[in-house]
């Protein structure tokens, strides 16, 4: 039975070394939906209308337990995973998190573990999380203005209670914060420079993030997008900035510093200069489908063999096999029609 449900995952041998995809990727950062639900509608991601109080998500024996996932990173820890990243949804919605967080934070060879929240819920668990073992938070935030925010929100939350999150992470030492800033064209573009001020000088890293075209629903135009390149004129022209050097290898981020010595910005530009090439990402949803691509149609179910039994050495060939076949590269084929294909969601797997 295990071997029926095992085998059609593997199409190539065992284990030798670490794993490099058909593109010479090999497999560094680990993100972890947690939970599909959240406590916000933002339009880009979940519409009010067809996300609304009868929409069926996850049920609580779907999702990985937190043992299931616990099982999974250690694989995926012994295949060269250094990095992970807590998504949703929005993962502060998952009960006992924490709990989560300290035994992860003991796994041999994970040495970052990050999370990314609306940030509504952090101010009263930043400094439990803190304490259980997380390094730090990235928070979601696409207008300051109440108006904009709630229209960027689908009316839920408050911004007030967002900065207090943001307050309190600083506090507990959940540091360097960083501000994830989706901006859509004649909607929330004229909040970047507001945003920018706002946090210049906090210690507090704001990064804009090209709107894209992820799953479906969102019915995504490229004239919705504001380059980066825009952008970076936009804030240099009142604040002068310049480039820095990369983090790590693979950052999707591209770093600006100001002149004055205020700190950084970055900008992920995954629309107008596609980061495929050194793309060391894999992606677990909270009911265990491995993807690898943020556009992916399909993922890998790995609770399927998980539940059935299979031993760690049989998962391991499993993950393996299947990012020792993968050769996405979306972002950089965007252009070509017969892209037009199934995409998974967003809030479903954690951005
Ligand atoms: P650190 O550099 O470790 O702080 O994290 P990160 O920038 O990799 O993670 P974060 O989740 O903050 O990424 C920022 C945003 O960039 C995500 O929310 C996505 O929208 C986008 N992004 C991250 N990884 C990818 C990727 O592999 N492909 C694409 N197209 N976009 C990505
Ligand atoms: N394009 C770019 N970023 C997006 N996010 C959600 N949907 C999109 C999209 N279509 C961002 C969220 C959050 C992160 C998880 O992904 O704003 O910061
Ligand atoms: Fe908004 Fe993030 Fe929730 Fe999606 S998952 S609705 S982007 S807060
Ligand atoms: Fe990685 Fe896919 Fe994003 Fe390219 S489009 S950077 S392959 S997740």
């Amino acid at each position: 039975m295990l071997e029926k449900i095992i085998k059609p995952y593997i199409s190539s041998g065992g284990i030798q070394g670490i794993t490099r995809d058909r593109l010479d990727r090999s497999l560094q950062d680990l993100r972890i939906s947690v939970m599909d639900r959240c406590n916000f509608r933002c339009p880009y991601c979940m519409p009010e209308d067809k996300y609304h109080k009868n929409f069926e998500f996850l049920g609580s024996s779907q999702r990985l337990s937190f043992e299931e996932i616990l099982s999974l990173t250690r694989i995926f820890a012994a295949m060269g995973v250094k990095k992970l990243r807590l998504t949703g949804g929005e993962p502060l919605l998952r009960a006992n998190l924490p709990d989560l967080i300290g035994d992860l934070s003991c796994i041999d060879g994970i040495d970052d573990i990050a999370l990314t929240t609306n940030g509504v819920l952090l101010a009263q668990h930043a400094s439990a999380l803190k304490a259980a073992g997380l390094d730090r938070v990235t928070v979601s935030l696409d207008a300051l203005d109440e108006k904009v925010f709630s229209l960027m929100s689908g009316g839920r939350g408050r911004i007030e209670r967002v900065l207090e999150g943001i307050d309190e992470a600083i506090a507990a030492g959940l540091t360097p914060i960083k501000i994830n800033t989706v901006l859509q064209r004649g909607i929330n573009e004229h909040q970047a420079l507001e945003l920018v001020e706002h946090f210049r000088g906090t210690g507090v890293i704001v990064r804009f993030i090209e709107y894209m075209d992820v799953g479906t629903i969102n019915h995504w135009h490229a004239s919705e997008t504001v380059p980066s390149r825009e952008l970076v004129e936009k804030i240099n022209s009142k604040w002068p900035i310049r480039p820095v050097a990369q983090n790590y290898h693979g950052e999707v981020a591209v770093r600006y510093q100001f002149d004055d010595g205020q700190g950084e910005v970055g900008f992920v530009s995954s629309v107008s200069e596609p980061f495929c090439g050194s793309c060391t990402r894999a992606r677990l949803s909270s009911d265990g489908r491995l993807f690898t691509c943020l556009f992916a149609s399909e993922g890998l179910d790995l609770r399927e063999p998980l539940r059935a039994g299979a031993s760690r050495e049989e998962l391991q060939t499993i993950i393996n096999s299947c990012w020792s076949d993968r050769e996405d590269r979306y972002s950089e084929q965007r252009a070509d029609p017969s892209n037009g294909r199934k995409k998974i969601e967003m809030y479903y797997i954690g951005g």
